[in-house]
């Protein structure tokens, strides 16, 4: 299927690594060019010649820390009318809901909330004035299922998918769409170390924790990043103008509820 969007141009937040990078894989497969964001320098480089490499697409890399104010300048600064944003961050460590402090209660929001607001904030008008704009946000299944020790990812997440329910729909006569992805459990680098970190708190094994998470599945699987990347590439797509404000849960069947 053509996605219809060859020669938009995309910023994919946090993208050398995992669901951001699968993400700006299949945006320039679809012939964007993709502006894609880390802080390890050497890892988005290495990112990026790969991309660059397996798509023939236009990749431009930026290493910054997309929660700052100049991280974020960057990222427009190097794709000012940008059609395309996937937003992504770090997500909060896995902790225990007493021992979670007021500035990590802080960091989480930041993370999670205020900085995908931001940029949102920056982009959408420009989109509304050209008449196309596709806003992916990759959140996570805890919005809809709590996860033990991972309180502050669900209430900030939450708080962004809020916010944006509304200016969803403010936004949809201009053709910008803003949908949310909601992963479960995808086989990347946060998934191994969120696992090693709760089977320390659980007091077994990292592979008992896995093997555990993984029966929890009705797939009986992790998730490929690549599965994840392509439906971010759909809902960026021309075809899914009529698609806002929705949440895609996309868990192997994990969430046990009808609708
Ligand atoms: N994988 C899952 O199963 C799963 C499930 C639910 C929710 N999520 C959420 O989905 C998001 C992506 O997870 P992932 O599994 O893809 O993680 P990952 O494999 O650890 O990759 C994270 C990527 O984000 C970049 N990054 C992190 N903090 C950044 C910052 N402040 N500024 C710019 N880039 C930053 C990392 O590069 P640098 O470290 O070099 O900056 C890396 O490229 C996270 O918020 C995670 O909590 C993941």
């Amino acid at each position: 299927m053509d996605l219809g969007i060859a020669g938009r141009t995309a910023i994919v937040c946090a993208s050398s690594k995992g669901l951001g990078r699968a993400c700006a894989e299949s945006l320039a497969q679809a012939g964007c060019t993709v502006v894609i964001n880390g802080r390890d320098a050497a890892t988005l480089e290495a990112t990026a010649a790969s991309l660059r490499a397996a798509t023939g697409a236009k990749i431009i890399a930026v290493v910054a820390d997309v929660s700052t104010r100049a991280g974020q300048d960057a990222l427009l600064a190097a794709a000012p009318e940008p059609d395309i944003l996937v937003n992504n961050n770090g997500g909060p460590p896995p902790k225990p809901f007493r021992e979670v402090s007021r500035e990590a209660l802080l960091e989480g929001v930041v993370q999670n909330m205020a900085t995908p607001l931001e940029l949102v904030q920056r982009v959408v008008d420009g989109m509304i004035a050209r008449k196309f704009g596709r806003i992916v946000n990759i959140t996570s299944a805890s919005v809809v299922t709590p996860l033990t020790g991972l309180d502050v990812s669900s209430g900030a997440r939450a708080g962004l998918t809020a916010f944006l329910a509304g200016v969803a729909r403010e936004v949809a006569h201009a053709n910008v769409t803003i949908n949310n992805i909601l992963p479960g459990m995808f086989d990347t680098d946060r998934l191994k170390s969120s696992t090693a970190k709760m089977a320390a708190m659980e007091k077994v094994t990292p592979e008992e924790a896995a093997a555990k998470r993984k029966a929890a599945v009705p797939a009986g699987r992790f998730g490929y990043p690549d599965e994840f990347g392509k439906l971010c590439a759909f809902l960026a797509s021309t075809h899914a103008g009529y698609i806002t404000g929705q949440n895609f849960l996309i868990d192997g069947g994990a969430f046990r509820g009808t609708f």
